[in-house]
């Protein structure tokens, strides 16, 4: 592409880059505040940016569809600069854990907190051992300052290159431990998600003493982990005993069951060591494995924090927000800090725009001045609902800007959802979004939880109420939604008042292996050939032509 930008000091906008080797991004930052984002993937179409020359750009003409004068362009110094050709010299590069704290500490509510930071790997020195490679860091935070306590690291004989990147064995880390049993029960690369869902139905006990065994706890809050690719193929072949599919699952569910005890008992480890060395009531945390919401779910029981903040980019593409804010905070040191960072950074898409791309895939619609009263009715009906509304939300999880919705009460939904819409495994389990006001009654803890990045026990009596969005073991991996989050909150409200039950399952806007939809057109395609019943799409309810529904049979 022809270059969009013009480096000016004396502009007030700032721009970052995410992504590492994948889930490249893009911010805008103004003044303080993240002013639009957007990952790579929601516009190439590419789940995780995986495999392409330059899917860095196309977040670029999104957020800056005009040559633009920008203040800074910064990133995380393991920035795959071959994805990105056209500002390399102009960009400047941040340690890539400084750059996750940055992304969860100034997005948070919190003046100052303790910050954990915890990945696959982030930046790396090379010295007389080889390369060092960091794997998880304990920061402390506070106004505009981030301090470094410590951080773990693991070596390697050779420097990584981008051609490798995805099967690196770097020792001492959390998130490459978990991806190494994702792999090892024949998930892909990213798709922890699948052994943390899987972990629920396996026995914890089964594989725990045989794994834990390359584990030592030291006591300055280090782990040396030895548990490699070429360990975990031993013990897989060492183990395998299970011929039928059957039985092969419930390996692989005690395989993910023990490891998902393993990696709880070191992310409290750490979090208990931070606690130690920065003591304080609020904890950041950030980094992919910050994505594991069964263990976030259990933080409070088993540490001394009070308040959690994850925000729903703590993978790499919030990158491009932690170095925006880091550059943004070296310029201007007196700048008051902007706190409560909104997730919802798309573009919005006018009523124009969204009817042309209706009627350019002629889609029946309607146009209502009530979508709330009708939307929750199409949902009571036992309707499959597609709402798209306002800006698109930032990071994995759909938090009722680009979701697929139904009703909780319809235990079949679930197995429906998963085979004939999603085309996921049967054992994954869909998200309860609550009304914030009576999470109490329905779950065991009493606290907002806005990002859908907790998991929580659903109270035994009230789990026959919401069945489509119980877990095998009871849990449910927890929306609050509250006014803020207005058109979902006001959607919720009115099911509530339909039927007595705050809750509706969320799942994101998607089918397996895609982004969420972005655009209106991602959209209504996505409608059309998947066998959701009608998409809500700003004030448009759409339904099915009898042509629409032959495609997709
Ligand atoms: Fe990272």
């Amino acid at each position: 592409m022809g270059k969009k930008i013009v480096i000016d000091p004396k502009s007030r906008l700032y721009l970052g880059i995410g992504g590492s080797t994948h889930d490249f991004s893009a911010c805008l930052l103004k003044d303080g505040k993240i002013v639009s984002a957007i990952e790579s993937e929601r516009i190439s179409r590419v789940k995780h940016s995986l495999d392409m020359f330059s899917p860095i750009n196309s977040s670029i003409k999104y957020l800056l569809p005009q040559r633009t004068k920008i203040n800074e362009i910064s990133s995380s110094d393991i920035l795959n600069i071959y994805n990105w050709y056209d500002y390399k010299d102009q960009i400047k590069f941040y340690n890539h854990h400084l750059c996750h704290a940055a992304s969860s500490f100034f997005t948070s509510p919190f003046k100052e907190a303790a910050v954990f930071v915890c990945d696959g790997l982030g930046s790396y020195n090379h010295t007389s051992k080889g390369y060092e490679y960091e794997t998880y860091s304990y920061y402390s935070a506070k106004n505009r300052h981030i301090n470094l306590i410590k951080k773990n690291v693991g070596f390697v004989n050779e420097q990584l290159d981008e051609t490798h990147v995805h099967s690196i064995d770097v020792p001492n880390s959390l998130g490459l431990f978990y991806n190494t049993i994702t792999k090892l029960i024949g998930f892909g690369f990213l798709q922890d998600g699948k052994t943390m869902g899987l972990s629920a139905y396996g026995n914890s006990n089964k594989y725990y003493k045989q794994i834990i065994e390359y584990f030592s706890f030291k006591p300055s809050g280090i782990i040396n982990i030895s548990f490699g690719e070429k360990e975990a193929k031993l013990f897989y072949e060492q183990n395998n005993r299970y011929k039928s599919s059957k039985t092969r699952l419930e390996f692989h569910a005690n395989i993910a069951a023990s490891s998902q005890r393993i990696l709880e008992e070191c992310y409290f480890y750490c979090l208990n060591y931070l606690y130690k060395v920065a003591p304080n009531d609020n904890l950041c945390i950030s980094g992919g494995v910050a994505l594991n919401s069964v263990a976030n779910g259990k933080i409070t029981q088993n540490t001394p924090f009070k308040n959690i903040h994850i925000f729903p980019a703590c993978g790499d593409a919030g990158i491009a927000i932690g170095s925006a804010y880091l550059s943004y905070y070296k310029a201007n040191r007196r700048r008051v800090l902007v706190k409560n960072q909104s997730p919802f950074l798309g573009k919005n898409y006018s009523k124009s725009a969204i009817l042309s791309a209706l009627r350019a895939k002629r889609v029946k619609h309607v146009e209502t001045t009530n979508v709330y009263t009708k939307t929750s009715k199409l949902l009571t009906n036992g309707k499959i609902v597609a709402w798209f509304q306002g800006r698109s939300e930032i990071g994995p999880r759909a938090l009722g800007h680009r979701s697929i919705l139904v009703d909780p009460r319809k235990r079949w939904m679930k197995d429906y959802l998963n085979k004939k819409v999603k085309k996921r495994e049967p054992f994954r389990p869909f998200a309860p979004a609550i009304l914030e006001e009576y999470v109490s009654e329905f779950f065991e803890k009493s606290r907002r939880s806005p990002y859908m990045q907790e998991v929580f026990t659903i109270k035994e009596p009230m789990q026959k109420f919401i069945p489509a969005v119980v877990h095998v073991d009871g849990t449910g991996r927890i929306q609050t939604v509250g006014p803020d989050n207005e058109k979902f909150y006001r959607l919720i409200k009115s099911f509530y008042k339909n039927t007595g039950v705050p809750v509706v399952l969320n799942t994101s806007f998607n089918v397996n292996s895609m982004p969420i939809v972005e655009t209106p057109e991602d959209a209504i395609e996505c409608f059309l050939q998947t066998k959701i019943d009608a998409l809500v799409i700003g004030n448009f309810i759409c339904t099915k032509t009898n042509d629409n529904r032959k495609t997709n049979k």
